[in-house]
């Protein structure tokens, strides 16, 4: 593996044994990410996206091949502690709900996830929870509220910060702007391209919807029961897609292919977008 591949996996399989089925949910997928890169998965519900996202942290098991993050396996990953196991790989969620302690103000989450790997003054805590709000673009003064009084956006975008958090050479995002409202679906995304540029993070980000994907991400891989039926750069998945299954993800959003990246977001083209692939 080479020193600029942060992402590494070969041949996995994962299987699950239904009362009278077998699902291939991840069948023998190979795939190389870049240092720094942008790579977007997009496939329909059931096409085994999630599994895949949590073989790569570390939630599932595989039958068989291998995962390999900045080089290392999930063995070797096991046997890293505290700080550096926590930095490697870090996942999140559709539902930002799940991420958060509804007792807990933003601050103290934030603060917790910082804890874990850094002594801080409590002045210095203060300043990293305000920093880390910053990134992802919300005021300091958010950090006394509770999840329950911030909207399903500002959650997710705390979920973000509780992630950038401890600094992981890998993100892997799992449809985070699905269960949210298609306008502040828009700002999640561009906090996600800004934070890309901005720290130079590897992302994987996972989602339905073509568009988005489209968006925000260098490279595309289209998943289709189970396997990885096509992957390359986003323009040319869009504008020249090879497989069959990729075309028909194509067709089905009728803007995408002449629309520029940057106005597949204007609200005028949402409704030709949102939930299209779906
Ligand atoms: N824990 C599990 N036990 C049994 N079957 C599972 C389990 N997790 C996933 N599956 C099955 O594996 C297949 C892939 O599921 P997965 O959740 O990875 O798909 P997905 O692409 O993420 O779908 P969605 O877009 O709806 O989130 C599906 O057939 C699903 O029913
Ligand atoms: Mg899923």
């Amino acid at each position: 593996m080479s020193d600029d591949t942060i992402l590494e996996v070969r041949d996995a399989c994962v299987t699950f044994e239904k009362r009278d089925s077998v699902v291939h949910a991840v069948d023998h997928i190979s795939l190389t990410m870049k240092r720094g890169a942008m790579l977007g998965l997009v496939g329909e519900s059931g096409s085994g996206k999630s599994t895949l996202a949590k073989a790569i942290v570390g939630m599932q098991q595989l039958d068989s091949g291998q995962i390999l993050i900045d080089g290392l396996s999930q063995h070797d990953r096991a046997k890293l502690k505290g700080h550096a196991k926590a930095e490697i790989v870090q996942m999140v969620f559709q539902d930002p709900y799940s991420s958060l302690n509804p007792r807990m103000s933003v601050g103290d989450a934030i603060g917790e996830v910082l804890d874990t790997y850094e002594h801080l003054s409590a002045a210095e805590r203060e300043e990293s929870v305000a920093e880390l709000l910053r990134l992802v673009h919300l005021p300091a003064d958010v950090a006394p509220k509770m999840p329950d009084q911030l909207s399903g956006g500002m959650r997710q975008r705390i979920a973000v910060a509780k992630c950038l958090a401890v600094r992981p050479k890998l993100i892997v995002t799992d449809e985070i702007t699905s269960a949210l409202d298609v306008s502040v679906q828009a700002v999640v995304l561009n906090l996600i391209r800004s934070l890309h540029e901005q720290l130079g993070l590897s992302m994987l980000f996972i989602s339905h919807n073509l568009a988005a994907v489209r968006y925000i991400c260098d490279d595309i891989a289209v998943m289709h029961h189970g396997r990885i039926v096509e992957c390359g750069p986003a323009e040319q998945i869009v504008k020249a897609p090879t497989d069959p299954y990729t075309r028909s993800l194509v067709s089905a959003i009728p803007s995408l292919e002449d629309a520029g990246r940057d106005v597949l977001l204007e609200p005028s083209l949402d409704s030709s977008f949102a939930g299209a692939v779906r």
